[in-house]
């Protein structure tokens, strides 16, 4: 029987075997930990939580951590905690998830947005300082797909004008740049353990602190401003507790702790095999004309943390590659459109698509590939040939 081709080409595709996004590795070692927290009476935030808290302390260097439902949760609660509300401006980076913005705004403050690094999509510290006003209180940069902005220079710009640092590090563990890892120079770093992070518990996320005062009125605002919880009770007995100040619900429990803690240990494995994975990728992409990667080292000595790897798509194919990409089974994402340029923000805050050239041309442009430690370099090899066959396409419109 004579197939034409175009049928071939769609019987070979609808063959082809789906390349997924990003794909966890939680296994036995998890299953065990929640049974074990199943055999307790405490559920909610106890000890598993608190075993979780001293081990990504430790990990990361700081003295304090307090596990929450997620890195909103903490940004919004670091804004609190440091002061932050209505009258107060923030300056951040368009070039990020929303809820970067939105803590911003749940706080009552108003996110000021600076431009971003053509190179890194990170916030531009260069020209951040033109932005400060007197009514700007603190700065909330991005560790951007996992590579750490310029902390000395944004402590430097903040110490010059009284301003706290809250680091988003949604996508950055284990990032090191300049010897400052996160949480080394802000007031306090977040992180999310959302489902495709490289530590997750499905959701939920952490802040760190290094100031012991700021640490006590975190742990205030995480659960409804008591001063004793559910756990004190079952260690000392009951007593009255008191509510301090205005609170929030942001506690992580005991199952989603039992979830984390046998990862921990996998932290710097894991981040070996996204490198060799991101190394890989770039050698296999380089000749591919239309394709650049953003920096992919900020000194031989820093680490980047590898959460993601996108790829920026010239001459405006972007949402033509994502679509012909999950044609062909290959699930790629966009981390992200400039938030500046989403209906509610430039509705409420009046932004124009060229207030932020930088940003709107990397969010235009950038792609997210399949990453995730367990990828097999098979299944590298097959996205990279599929993005080389479609870019050497002539561009067709896609339905
Ligand atoms: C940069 C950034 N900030 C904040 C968040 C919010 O994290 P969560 O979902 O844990 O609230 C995300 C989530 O993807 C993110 O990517």
């Amino acid at each position: 029987m004579h197939i034409s081709a175009p049928v071939e080409a769609d019987f070979l595709i609808s063959n082809m075997r789906p390349i997924p996004f990003y794909r966890h590795d939680l296994g036995e070692a998890e299953l065990e930990m929640v049974k074990e927290v199943l055999g307790q009476p405490i559920l909610t935030t106890g000890e598993y939580v608190e075993r979780a808290e001293r081990m990504f302390a430790d990990y990361l260097g700081v003295p304090h951590c307090l596990c929450v439902t997620s890195c909103t949760g903490a940004l919004h609660m670091s804004l609190l905690a440091l002061g932050i509300g209505p009258g107060d401006e923030v300056i951040t980076t368009p070039m990020t998830f929303i809820a970067t913005a939105t803590s911003i705004i749940e706080a009552g403050a108003r996110p000021i947005f600076v431009d971003v690094e053509p190179a890194s999509g990170n916030l531009d510290a260069s020209i951040v300082e033109a932005a400060i006003t007197p009514r700007t209180k603190a700065i909330l940069p991005v560790h951007l797909f996992g590579l750490m902005c310029d902390m000395r220079a944004l402590r430097a710009i903040a110490d010059r004008h009284g301003l706290a640092i809250i680091e988003d590090s949604a996508h950055c563990v284990e990032g090191l740049r300049d010897g400052v890892r996160p949480g080394a120079l802000g007031e306090t770093a977040c992180f999310s353990f959302y489902a495709t992070k490289t530590l997750t518990c499905g959701e939920g996320g952490a802040v760190i602190a290094r100031d012991v005062a700021l640490y006590e009125k975190l742990r205030l605002l995480r659960l409804h401003g008591m001063n004793k919880i559910a756990a004190d009770r079952a260690r000392e007995g009951y007593t009255h507790w008191d509510m301090i100040v205005m609170g929030w619900k942001y506690n992580m429990s005991n199952i989603e702790a039992a979830l984390l803690l046998p990862q921990f240990a996998r932290l710097d494995s894991k981040l070996a095999q996204r490198e060799a994975l991101a190394r890989r990728y770039a050698a296999r992409l380089a000749g591919i004309p239309g394709v650049r990667l953003p920096i992919q080292s900020t000194g031989p000595n820093d680490v980047h943390a590898r959460h993601l790897f996108p790829i920026w798509i010239a001459n405006g194919r972007r949402d033509e590659v994502v679509t012909k990409l999950k044609q062909r089974r290959v699930d790629a994402m966009v981390n992200y459109r400039s938030i500046h340029l989403l209906n509610y923000f430039r509705d409420t805050f009046g932004f124009k698509a060229e207030d932020f050239p930088i940003a709107k041309e990397i969010g235009d442009s950038t792609l997210s590939l399949p990453f995730f430690p367990a990828m097999s370099d098979q299944d590298l090899d097959t996205v990279v040939d599929h993005l080389h066959t479609i870019l050497e396409e002539p561009r067709r419109a896609v339905g």
